[in-house]
């Protein structure tokens, strides 16, 4: 029986530049999908896998991802004072909702430093990690599958998914063997080898590693071992190369669907079909996309 996992880390310190101007001055964590930002879908998906301790590694400009979940007294005094229940509810929830420590990237020098930066917060037990433009919807939230797979192996897990060759080369690849769990062969590989960003030729699979992850602490001593990779960054993905050299990892196809929020089309395929699912707003949106006679 594996440790249990009771923190998650949510790298948030990247530069964004997919989504200039919007991310200039405002990170795209904060970008809202309908009328939630996006790091508060992966916080509550990380809530609803069992997981209460956020650890948060921002960046310069940043600081709107704390005062989202900070306290807002002057917001919550007026709504009060105005009576708007709904509201106010609405606005204590996400305050209420987490344990949350921040810690800060100065420079943005990878993913893998981002990781790396929060060692000290982690300490030596398992965690996740959460890159929340990857936003999930599934009906057992995508951390929590990972952790079971976890809890069974005692061993990092990765999630994947199957991805267009075509599209391939803008992931970390796995090459891996489906293993047997719960009687099927059907979504866990054990990892042979991982490859950043292949070409389309040298994919060595069309499993793509998405941003969910549950790893051992021996990562950090992977990740300070390994030189700068490709951009002259420090890689996740070269750290986890790195460990698989002394221990298993896994990789689990989960089930759900994945939009890539930090990307224009993604997070406007994401915010279309949300928004077609409120209760709210699913009628009068889907009547006005009707009207549009694509
Ligand atoms: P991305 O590859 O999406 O990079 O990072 P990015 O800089 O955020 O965005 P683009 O590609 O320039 O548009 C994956 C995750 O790793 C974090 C990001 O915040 C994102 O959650 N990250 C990346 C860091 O925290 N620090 C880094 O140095 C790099």
């Amino acid at each position: 029986m594996s440790a249990k996992v009771r923190k998650a880390v949510f790298p948030a310190a990247g530069l964004g530049t997919r989504f200039l101007p919007a991310t200039k001055a405002q990170p795209k964590e904060m970008l809202p999908l309908v009328d939630k930002p996006i790091i508060q879908y992966g916080v509550e998906e990380a809530l609803h896998s069992g997981i209460q301790n956020i650890i948060i590694v921002t960046g310069r400009g940043k600081s709107a991802i704390e005062d989202h979940f900070d306290v807002s007294f002057e917001l919550e005094y007026l709504l009060e004072s105005r009576g708007k229940k709904d509201l106010l509810a609405i606005v204590r929830n996400v305050s209420d909702m987490i344990n949350v420590s921040y810690i800060r990237q100065k420079e943005a020098l990878g993913l893998g430093h981002a990781v790396l930066r929060a060692s000290e917060l982690i300490g030596a037990e398992p965690f996740a990690v959460v890159l929340a433009d990857d936003v999930i919807d599934s009906e057992t939230p995508a951390l929590r599958q990972l952790l079971d797979v976890h809890d069974f192996f005692g061993a990092p897990v990765l999630a994947v998914m199957e991805v267009p060759r075509e599209n391939i080369s803008a992931y970390g690849v796995v090459d891996a063997e489906a293993v047997s769990h719960n009687g099927s062969k059907d979504r866990v590989y054990r990892i042979r080898d991982l490859v950043e960003k292949p070409s389309k030729d040298d994919a060595p699979s069309n499993l793509a590693i998405i941003g969910r992850y549950v790893l051992t602490p021996e990562i950090f001593d992977s990740l300070q071992a390994i030189e700068p990779g490709s951009g002259s960054e420090i890689q996740l993905t070269d750290g986890l190369k790195h460990l698989l050299h002394s221990r298993p990892i896994y990789a689990y196809r989960f089930e759900g669907t994945r939009y890539d929020a930090g990307d224009k089309l993604g997070f406007l395929k994401a915010t279309v079909e949300f928004a077609l699912r409120r209760d709210d707003l699913g009628a009068p949106f889907r009547a006005y996309l009707k009207s549009l006679q694509l």
